[in-house]
């Protein structure tokens, strides 16, 4: 049994190691077939129209906020549950960010209130929605997209965690069939990972075009070997073939990662279950849901209880801090903490629990014991 538990972690077998010593002695080892290949391979995955992979999640996030043209008195509608690149791309295009309030039994926006924020009558802006699946539970889009009713409103779903999922409607994550974009994180504790990486997909062919831009320098090429226009500033945000190989390996193994990751959730389900000082999340889309997270409820002091488990081999981590906590947000949205009960309460009491493919039931037996035993 291993020593020490992280709270999440990649699965590196031979055949990545060996598709990625492949890519290293290919005579071309950034923006190639490979790269081109994994493109193609996400968007059947997902079953999207287009698919553009840049150098982190982060930067897709930048590459959507840029293609959908978000600007100065655009509003952007999200949740405070979340990694700051939902919403920090849009802050620093001068956009307004909104925050819903959560509902505790998923960790995402709470769809109620989602739905009474989406009449934004402004003469000026547009209503940018940007919902995260949280821990890889789908929020219903459905009903989003139907009562969305402004056609100038842009939906960006981030889909960091989410990648190998399905909507309660029944669709795939990432087919962009209720949004404008989707984006994807390949971090290393995601589903699959890329060492770093992200991609966006979307149906529409603009905002592709865009993307492309945004991704290699605002460059267009003219048709000419050797000419090309530079058409906007934006960075140098290519993907390797190095990470390709890697994706692609990653996406033959994906059924695998989700498949196992969901037995790991059931079974620390059936052994918390009885536990009364701990809360999960609902069961009800466990079918449909690629688990990235592990999340516990529990009233503990955090910082000892953490303490605890990590001296157990117990690693764990709060997922997240509300965003509006943070000095950068604070001085855009300022303090308005007491209107967002639910994540209030939620960050006192939530915890990722160790979830990764390579840990075992046994393992997780074992977790979930030291966890009962530290409470
Ligand atoms: C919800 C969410 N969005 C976006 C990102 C950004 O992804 P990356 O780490 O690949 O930049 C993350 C990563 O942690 C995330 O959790």
């Amino acid at each position: 049994m291993t020593d020490f538990f992280p709270y999440g972690k990649q699965s590196i077998n031979e055949q990545d190691c060996e598709q990625v010593l492949a890519a290293l002695k290919q005579p071309i080892i950034t923006r190639g077939e490979l790269v081109h290949n994994f493109e193609e391979k996400l968007k059947a995955t997902v079953g999207a129209e287009y698919c553009v992979v840049v150098n982190s999640g982060s930067t897709a996030l930048e590459a959507a906020y840029y293609a959908a043209q978000g600007r100065v008195n655009d509003k952007v509608l999200t949740t405070p549950n979340s990694f700051i690149a939902s919403c920090g791309p849009g802050i620093r295009r001068g956009m307004t960010p909104c925050f819903v309030d959560i509902d505790r039994a998923t960790g995402n926006m709470d769809l109620e209130k989602t739905l009474l924020n989406l009449d934004y009558a402004s003469s000026r802006g547009r209503l940018f929605v940007v919902p995260v699946h949280f821990g890889g539970i789908a929020m219903d889009m459905k009903p989003i997209r139907e009562e969305l009713r402004d056609p100038r409103a842009v939906i960006i779903e981030d889909a960091a965690h989410a990648l190998g999922s399905k909507y309660p409607s029944g669709e795939k994550v990432g087919s962009c069939t209720y949004s404008d974009m989707t984006i994807l994180s390949f971090h290393p504790v995601k589903n699959i990972t890329t060492g770093e990486g992200g991609a966006i997909t979307t149906n529409d062919p603009e905002l592709y075009k865009r993307l492309l831009d945004f991704r290699n320098n605002g460059i267009q090429r003219t048709g000419q070997v050797w000419d090309y226009d530079v058409t906007a500033f934006t960075g140098n945000y290519n993907f390797t073939e190095l990470q390709a190989a890697l994706g692609l390996s990653q996406l033959e193994r994906m059924e695998a990662f989700v498949d196992k990751r969901r037995a790991l959730v059931k079974r620390y389900r059936e052994k918390l279950k009885g536990c009364d000082k701990i809360r999960l999340f609902t069961d009800k889309q466990d079918d449909i849901t690629a688990f990235h997270l592990m999340v516990i409820q529990t009233q503990m002091d955090r910082t000892p209880f953490m303490e605890k488990l990590r001296e157990k081999g117990v690693g764990t981590q709060l997922h997240y801090l509300p965003l509006y906590r943070h000095t950068a947000v604070k001085e855009k949205v300022g303090d308005i903490a007491e209107y967002l009960p639910e994540m209030e309460a939620y960050a006192k009491t939530a915890l990722s629990i160790p979830l990764y493919y390579d840990l075992t039931l046994q393992d997780v037996d074992h977790i979930a014991d030291l966890l009962q035993q530290s409470l």
